[in-house]
């Protein structure tokens, strides 16, 4: 447990927008961000392995069963008794409605049996703010959310101030690291264990194809995931082949993430980039985001790998920004599957 510094706010953060069950507390914030107190995370990724993906329903029973045990576990590693809570956040979208509306149902609860302020976060802006755990947003910042189910760029103005520079077509990059790793017989999930495979390659690495929008700053990956699916129906996946396959396969998303996000520095202004999101865990996207920055001469500050994935210390390190400087949302606070991220002066 950390050390409390007995003036400072706690929040208590909720996220249950896909397959994780998390919650987590954190103090602050202050001039080093915020400070992680506890942090519970409970994965659906063995329920969902023998689906080979994620199933909607079996995701919300699974929230159900694991939303108190989860929470109260955030509060006991915390080391705090619920009257010492300031907040609760919690993730309002996007996501799957029928896993939101158990964290939602949660947090309110909790809120108004405890009398506790409540913060509704879009689940982008709790990755951005993964990026605030142990050390304050260099703002203005250009973010990168790569993740399973997101592709953005985002200037991040100052704190809850967002606008939207490029987004995916079609598919997000974790979504093509786990169909590519379908498509190369990895088991779920895919995403880590392409990753894993690719790094072990050695040998000279050649990007497959990378999708050429011109005058814009969105991704597309549906591309390079039908050559791959292309490429193993007409050539089949001779087992000396596949790292290599797969070395190529995440060269082209790694280089579409990396090349997009300098692009974006040079049309908005040479800001501090921010690498958040599942996919940021990547190690070839953080080699080569760390490159091609460097190379540009832009700063890049990579949420920490615990923080990347789906968790609540990136919900309640959103939510004690946004309580700090705007005041808790209404008590009809809703949950919707598909939500724009939208600055806190525009009324969310
Ligand atoms: O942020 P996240 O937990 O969920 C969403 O908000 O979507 O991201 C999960 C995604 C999955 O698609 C997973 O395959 C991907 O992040 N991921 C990775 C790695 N670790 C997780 N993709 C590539 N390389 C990794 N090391
Ligand atoms: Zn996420």
């Amino acid at each position: 447990m950390a050390q409390l510094k007995s003036s400072a706010m706690l929040t208590l953060g909720i996220e249950s927008s896909c397959d994780e069950t998390a919650a987590a507390v954190v103090e602050g914030p202050d001039d080093a961000g915020v400070t992680l107190v506890s942090n519970v995370v409970a994965s659906q990724d063995d329920l969902h392995a023998q689906f080979g993906g994620i199933v909607p329903e079996v995701a919300s029973r699974r929230h159900i069963e694991m939303i108190v045990p989860v929470v109260r576990e955030a509060i006991e590693r915390a080391g705090v008794g619920w009257s010492d809570l300031d907040a609760v956040a919690v993730t309002r979208g996007p996501g799957l409605i029928g896993s939101l509306v158990v964290g939602m149902a949660a947090a309110k609860g909790l809120a108004e049996a405890r009398g506790l302020p409540l913060v509704g976060i879009h689940h982008l802006e709790g990755h951005i703010y993964s990026a605030a755990i142990g050390r304050a947003l260099p703002l203005p910042a250009i973010a990168l959310i790569a993740s399973g189910g997101h592709s953005h760029l985002a200037l991040v103005r100052d704190h809850g101030a967002y606008e939207v520079l490029g987004r995916t077509r079609d598919d997000a990059p974790g979504e093509a690291f786990d169909k590519g790793a379908r498509l190369l017989g990895l088991p779920y999930p895919g995403g880590p264990q392409l990753a894993a495979l690719a790094d072990s390659y050695e040998g000279r690495v050649q990007p497959m194809p990378r999708a050429r929008i011109p005058d814009s700053l969105d991704f597309s990956f549906s591309g390079v995931k039908t050559a791959l699916a292309r490429l193993v129906r007409e050539k089949g996946l001779r087992e000396g082949e596949r790292a290599r396959i797969a070395a190529a396969y995440q060269e082209s998303i790694a280089l579409s993430l990396a090349e997009r996000t300098v692009q974006a520095a040079d049309e908005v202004g040479p800001y501090p980039i921010l690498a958040v999101g599942g996919v940021a865990r990547n190690r070839r996207l953080r080699e080569l985001l760390a490159e091609r920055a460097e190379g540009a001469g832009l700063r890049v500050h990579f949420a920490d790998p615990r923080f990347c994935t789906d968790n609540g210390a990136m919900v309640a390190a959103a939510g004690a920004y946004k309580f700090a400087r705007r005041g808790p949302d209404d008590a009809d606070l809703d949950c919707h599957a598909n939500l724009p991220l939208e600055s806190w002066s525009d009324g969310c």
